[in-house]
């Protein structure tokens, strides 16, 4: 059995042995009131049951929408924000050919992303191509409220609308929402498009294996069982132990937090493998939101090496001393690519020839963690044997467990996100939206 493991070699001269099992009796209180659904915000704990209790009928029907959309749409477009599409683009991103947009023959269609943001130019240029291709669209929010989503499917509605036809159109859109309510259910109903729903107890962040990850995973083309079943490893293994010693989830969350006591308050996600940009951005949201209220909480920050050594090195390396790192470190490469030899060696790299690249990153890897151990920057190892489907459901999976339990070390709900409101509240004041007219008067005097 391929084992996700995880080292901490490189923190303990910045936290010991004993400092980090000390979370054991918390650890373990922790994990029963998550499987018992007992804890801060338990309402929203129906992710810690997916990867066993997920139903084949879903698992089927999700592929076979999947089969439909990939022979009619060269294009796919995920809409949603947040949680309501980071989990689909992680793993698409990690999974798929680095240059898959240019691939010549192409067997899946390509992906793309609108309502995460709210650039005119973005949709615009979306548009541009959607015009040439032909494509298809799930709209995705759980809310069903949420702008950004909302205003791209607005647009791309109607994009559609004019390009196929209101018919067509039904066959080409898939919405998954609440099963109930929202401004998006009750416009899905009237339309009559087919509907996935996310569990009420399931939070966008937490919901990569529900519909809201796995139709675009599938459509993308790749193995949603796989995916699953390796999300399953880690929660049976949740399930034997929830030892220190024995559970890379417990040793993560007890020594990040360990860490955190010792005022390493910035916890910086490494990646040397560029199509794992994505995994560490879904991190950056199920950390963060998770964790980061009550005034407490690790800031979770990414960078991808060895690019980033050359801009974010310097300041990991020297800089203020309130950081610690978490590397994912996958072990093969998909691909071999030796290093040729060269008659003249004008660029000296001989001494390199016939070896693989993944070698040289090897190398790259654990001199920069040796380098940046000596300059007092704590480092955390996870490492995986290779990206595949099952890995990522591993590593989904230990990330959500881990979070739970390091949200519940600090004493906070880990599954709610309040602090997502401000903003809206004042784009809606600014903006007057109907049923926000004191607060439209409020904000326009304070800026006046
Ligand atoms: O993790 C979360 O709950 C959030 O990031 C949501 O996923 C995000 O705000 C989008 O919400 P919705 O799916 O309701 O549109």
């Amino acid at each position: 059995m391929e084992k996700l493991s995880i080292s901490i070699q490189n923190v303990l001269k910045f936290v010991s042995q004993d400092e980090i099992n000390s979370y054991q009796n918390e650890i373990d209180k922790h994990f029963e009131s998550i499987f018992q659904k007992t804890g801060k915000g338990n309402d929203f704990l129906g992710w810690v049951d997916l990867p066993s209790e997920i139903d084949e009928e879903l698992i089927k029907s999700i592929e076979a929408d999947a089969k439909r959309i990939r022979e009619m749409a060269e294009v796919f477009v995920v809409i949603g924000i947040g949680g309501s599409y980071l989990g689909a683009r992680a793993v698409i991103e990690a999974l798929s050919h680095s240059f898959e947009a240019l691939l010549p023959e192409r067997k899946n269609p390509l992906i793309l992303y609108a309502g995460q943001n709210i650039s005119e130019d973005y949709l615009s240029e979306l548009l541009d191509i959607l015009d040439k291709k032909d494509y298809a669209l799930t709209v995705i929010s759980k809310s069903g409220t949420t702008t950004e989503p909302a205003l791209a499917f607005r647009i791309l509605k109607q994009h559609l609308e004019n390009k196929y036809g209101i018919d067509e159109v039904r066959k080409r859109i898939i919405a998954i929402t609440d099963k109930e309510k929202g401004a998006l259910k009750e416009l899905a109903t009237r339309e009559n498009y087919s509907t996935y729903i996310v569990p009420d107890d399931v939070g966008g962040r937490y919901s990569v294996l529900t519909p809201v990850g796995l139709l675009p995973i599938a459509v993308a083309g790749f193995n949603i069982r796989k995916l699953i079943s390796g999300a399953l490893e880690i929660q049976k293994h949740c399930k034997q132990t929830t030892s220190i010693d024995e559970n890379p989830v417990s040793l993560y969350a007890a020594t990040r937090n360990a860490l955190y006591q010792k005022n390493k308050t910035i916890e910086i996600m490494v990646n040397y493998q560029p199509n794992l940009f994505y995994l560490t951005e879904w991190w950056k949201q199920l950390y963060g939101e998770s964790e980061g209220k009550e005034n407490k909480g690790i800031f979770p920050a990414g960078v991808s090496f060895t690019t980033d050594l050359h801009s974010m090195g310097q300041y990991i390396q020297e800089g203020l001393r309130n950081i610690f790192e978490t590397v994912i470190s996958v072990k093969n490469s998909k691909r071999e690519l030796l290093i040729p030899e060269t008659d003249d060696n004008l660029d000296k790299l001989n001494y390199l020839a016939e070896k693989k690249i993944t070698e040289v990153n090897e190398m790259a890897e654990l001199g920069t963690s040796i380098a940046h151990v000596d300059g007092n920057v704590p480092n955390i190892k996870i490492s995986v044997s290779k990206i595949n489907e099952k890995n990522i459901g591993k590593l989904i999976f230990f990330f959500e467990m881990a979070c739970a339990v390091s949200g519940y070390i600090l004493d906070v709900n880990p599954f709610d996100q309040p602090g997502v409101e401000a903003y809206k509240k004042n784009m809606f004041a600014l903006l007057k939206k109907p049923g926000f007219e004191k607060e439209s008067k409020e904000i326009w005097q304070r800026i006046k």
